[in-house]
C-alpha cells in the first residue's frame, strides 16, 4: 500500500512543501478581528482582549468564525504575540482603544524582572485553543500557529508600548548590546518553547511575524533578525521535523531575499512593498512565497481590487504562492471586499 504524505489533501502545506496550485490557498493576516460583526459582538462580552487570547472555548470561536463565513485555506490562531513577555513575568495589559502596555525594561534592571523560562501553566489554555480548533476544523484546512519574532517583542518590552520606528529598542540595542543580547536569547528560549507547544497541541505549521524588520539597518537586521529567527527555526526543525515556517518580515525590503538565500524560511512572507515580479525571480524560485495585496486596496475594493489581485497572480501564479494580503486587515474593510478578493483569487 501506498502511504500519502500528511500533506497530501492539505493545500496549504502542499504549498509550503514546494508544489504549484492552479489555484493559491488564501488566508488572511488579521482574519479573526474587528472587521467582523461576529467578532465585535463576542469581543463585547469577553471582557478584555486578554481575557479572551486566555478563554479557550472564545478564542477558537474567534479562530473558527472566519473560515465559517470565508472557507479560508487555513486557521490562523487567535492570539497574540504579547503573549510571551505576559508569560516571562512582564505583564502585559491592553487597554480599550489604547495599543499595548507593558512595565518596560531597563538598562538598570536587565533582567531581574523576567523569569528564566516561560510559564507554560499560564499559557496553557491558547494550547487548549489550539486543540479545540484542531479538532472542529475541516481536514483540508490547515492550523497556523503562530508567535512574534525576538527583536519585534523587544521592541515591545524595552519601550513598554508601540513606538514610531522602535526607537527605544533600537537605542537600546546600541547602548547595551551585551544585555539587548540576553534579552534576543531569552527570547529565542521562549519563543522556540512556544512555538513547540503549539505543534504538540496541532498546529501544522508556523508563522513568525518580524512585523517591524523596516525600522533594522542591514547589519542589524542580521544580527537582531535573521540570527534570532535562524535559531529559533533550528530548534524547531531539529526537535519537531516537517513542521513548515513562515516568516513573515515586514519593511524587510531586499531583506527578504537574505531571508530566502539563508534558508532560514520555509516560505517568507511578503509585505505589500515588495515588487511581486523581482520577489519571484530572486524569492520564489528559492522558497515559497506569501502574499502580498496590499490591505488599502482590499479596503478600495472594485476596480482597484480587481487589478491588484491579477497584478500578485500574474506575477507569482507559476511558482509555489500562498495569496494572502502584505499585513492586517484593516477594520474598516468590508465584508463585501472579502468576498471579491476570495471570488477574484478562486475564478
Ligand atoms: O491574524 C490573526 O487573526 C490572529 C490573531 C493575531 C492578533 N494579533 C490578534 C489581535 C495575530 C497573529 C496578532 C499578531 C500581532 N500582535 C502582531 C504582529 C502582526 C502585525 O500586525 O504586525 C503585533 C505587532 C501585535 C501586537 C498588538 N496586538 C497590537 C499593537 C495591538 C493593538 C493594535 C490594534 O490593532 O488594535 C494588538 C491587539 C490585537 N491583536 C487585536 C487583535 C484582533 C485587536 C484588539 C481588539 O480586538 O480589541
Amino acid at each position: 500500500m501506498r502511504t500519502e504524505p500528511l500533506s497530501a489533501n492539505i493545500p496549504l502545506l502542499r504549498v509550503l512543501a514546494g508544489e504549484t496550485l492552479a489555484t493559491p490557498p488564501l488566508w488572511m493576516m488579521r482574519q479573526a478581528g474587528r472587521y467582523l460583526p461576529e467578532y465585535r459582538a463576542l469581543r463585547q462580552k469577553a471582557g478584555s482582549f486578554l481575557d479572551l487570547c486566555y478563554d479557550p472555548e472564545k478564542a477558537a470561536e474567534v479562530t473558527l468564525q472566519p473560515i465559517r463565513r470565508f472557507g479560508f485555506d487555513a486557521a490562523i490562531l487567535f492570539s497574540d504575540i504579547l503573549v510571551v513577555p505576559d508569560a516571562l513575568g512582564q505583564k502585559v495589559r491592553f487597554a480599550e482603544g489604547e495599543g499595548p502596555q507593558l512595565d518596560p525594561l531597563t538598562p538598570g534592571g536587565g533582567l531581574a524582572t523576567l523569569a528564566s523560562e516561560l510559564d507554560l501553566e499560564r499559557l496553557a489554555p491558547v494550547y487548549e485553543t489550539v486543540r479545540i480548533v484542531r479538532a472542529t476544523l475541516p481536514s483540508e484546512v490547515a492550523l497556523i500557529g503562530f508567535a512574534g519574532a525576538p527583536w519585534t517583542v523587544a521592541s515591545y518590552m524595552i519601550a513598554g508600548k508601540s513606538t514610531p520606528d522602535q526607537a527605544p529598542a533600537r537605542l537600546f540595542a546600541y547602548q547595551h548590546p551585551e544585555l539587548f543580547g540576553e534579552i534576543i536569547d531569552r527570547l529565542v528560549d521562549a519563543t522556540s518553547s512556544h512555538l513547540i507547544a503549539q505543534i504538540d497541541a496541532g498546529a501544522q505549521a508556523l508563522q513568525i511575524f518580524e512585523s517591524f524588520a523596516g525600522a533594522l539597518p542591514p547589519s542589524l537586521f542580521r544580527r537582531w533578525s535573521l540570527a534570532p529567527v535562524g535559531r529559533i527555526v533550528h530548534r524547531i526543525r531539529s526537535q519537531r521535523p516537517g513542521i513548515p515556517v513562515i516568516v513573515f518580515a515586514r519593511g524587510a525590503g531586499v531583506g527578504v531575499e537574505e531571508l530566502a538565500q539563508a534558508g532560514i524560511a520555509d516560505a517568507v512572507g511578503l509585505d505589500w512593498t515588495i515588487d511581486p515580479w523581482r520577489a519571484r525571480d530572486s524569492v520564489q524560485k528559492l522558497r515559497p512565497v506569501q502574499g502580498n495585496l496590499d490591505p488599502l486596496a482590499l479596503l478600495a475594493g472594485d476596480d482597484v481590487l480587481a487589478g491588484a489581485v491579477d497584478d500578485i497572480r500574474a506575477a507569482l501564479g507559476n511558482g509555489p504562492h500562498i495569496f494572502n494580503l502584505g499585513h492586517g486587515i484593516l477594520p474598516q474593510t468590508p465584508i463585501a471586499h472579502v468576498e471579491q478578493m476570495i471570488a477574484r483569487v478562486r475564478g
